[in-house]
């Protein structure tokens, strides 16, 4: 029989993650692995998941295992609300900020809308808009008199074209893949932006509490509230294995995600919010976070010395005050994504730039991830990286 026949027409939009293609067919614990963007497992409190469950059965009874309500159970909504001194019904609980970005493509687009964003951004986020046929269009955020000028250049030039501008799609904090963040007047032009034009924000914030050095930057969210959904999640701070974060956003469009996610899930996971909330209130999620910031300062340290120590001649990477990335960039006659397979049957991992860009260009660059590899194996994979790049330097791949 030939499927294919009968699939809808946003299948042929699809477009699997290259990286995980490539290593589907690798074993990844045999790599050096600077790729994914895995937290580590030693911030999982695991020790503590057995005596969780036990207080939350305790406390809850069978309400934890039965179906729950479609915006997410009210005890975690008010918890999150108390956090972030919102209201708790401006909140909605997602199965993670993936599904998050998702239902935002599936509530505002439609095939041939356009979503700006960040040149690079999340690749995950990508292929969610191309997979409702919308057109993605990269913006330079780059904070310059002329780059502004461009900017709007570049919208006026998208209306005249008779496009319908429905969202930015933005990564303020520790920026995947560039781990860069946007100061707060980047984060006011986007918003005086999207006043002028007419659209949405959708501020995806996952890393938003992994701060290592400096001060936090007030969310487009508080900036703009009206007009932006906020993102976040418990995959960074407890643990992806959950798949649960949260949606803040207008009544309207919480309206229309609540619909929406009735024929998604339901709802989301009852027990692990459950298991959220008790691990948020007994503080114990800030004291585990708080070692996890430790551990992950010195492995993005101990990442940008090694990189300064072996790295060859015309290398260059960002420094990133959080998050789990930083973004690497070659001399420009140098081809990471033409590299990548290469290096991966040398033994190590990077993503290749270029799968960052809506038009897969800068396939000079390269995202590190520092979160995922032991401390200890961390100077032979950078010693070897930096090896394959010196070899490969001036040769065409
Ligand atoms: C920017 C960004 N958004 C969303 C996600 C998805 O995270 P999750 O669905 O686990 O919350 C990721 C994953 O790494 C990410 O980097």
């Amino acid at each position: 029989m030939n499927y294919k026949t009968l699939f809808s027409e946003d299948v042929s939009a699809f477009r699997s993650s290259p990286v995980r293609e490539i290593l589907k067919k690798v074993d990844i614990s045999k790599l050096y692995y600077f790729s994914g963007g895995h937290p580590s497992p030693e911030t999982f409190p695991l020790d503590r998941l057995a005596a969780l469950t036990e207080k939350v059965v305790a406390k809850y009874g069978g309400k934890v295992l039965q179906y729950g309500d479609t915006r997410g159970q009210a005890e975690l909504r008010e918890a999150l609300a108390r956090r972030f001194d919102i209201k708790a019904d401006s909140i909605q609980i997602t199965s993670s900020s993936q599904q998050g970005i998702d239902v935002c493509a599936r509530i505002l687009l439609d095939p041939g809308d356009v979503v700006l964003c960040e040149n690079p951004s999340y690749l995950g986020a990508l292929n969610s808009f191309r997979s409702y046929r919308a057109e993605l269009v990269g913006v330079d955020l780059t904070p310059s008199f002329e780059a502004s000028k461009k900017r709007e250049e570049q919208l006026e030039r998208l209306l005249a074209a008779g496009k319908k501008i429905k969202f930015f799609y933005v990564i303020p904090d520790f920026q995947n893949p560039s781990g860069q963040t946007l100061s707060l007047a980047q984060r006011s032009e986007l918003v005086s932006l999207a006043e002028r034009y007419d659209f949405m924000i959708v501020e995806d914030s996952p890393y938003r509490e992994l701060r290592y050095e400096g001060e936090s930057v007030g969310s487009i969210y508080s900036l703009c509230p009206e007009r932006t959904i906020h993102l976040g999640s418990f995959s960074k701070i407890f643990a992806p294995g959950l798949r649960l974060g949260w949606m803040v956003a207008p009544q309207d469009v919480l309206q229309a995600v609540f619909v929406c996610k009735q024929s998604l899930d339901l709802c989301p996971g009852v027990l692990n919010q459950y298991l959220a909330l008790e691990f948020l209130e007994s503080g114990e999620l800030d004291s585990n976070l708080k070692k996890s910031l430790e551990l992950y300062r010195g492995k993005r340290d101990m990442l940008l010395s090694l990189l300064e120590k072996y790295m060859p001649e015309g290398v260059s990477w960002t420094r990133p005050e959080g998050g789990l990335f930083l973004f690497v960039s070659l001399p420009e006659n140098m081809d990471a994504t033409a590299l990548f397979p290469v290096a991966i049957e040398k033994g190590v991992a990077y993503v290749p730039g270029s799968y960052f860009y809506a038009d897969d260009s800068h396939r000079n660059t390269m995202r590190l991830s520092f979160s995922y590899m032991e401390n200890e194996r961390m100077e032979a994979g950078v010693k070897l990286l930096a090896s394959l790049l010196a070899e490969t330097q001036g040769k065409q791949l």
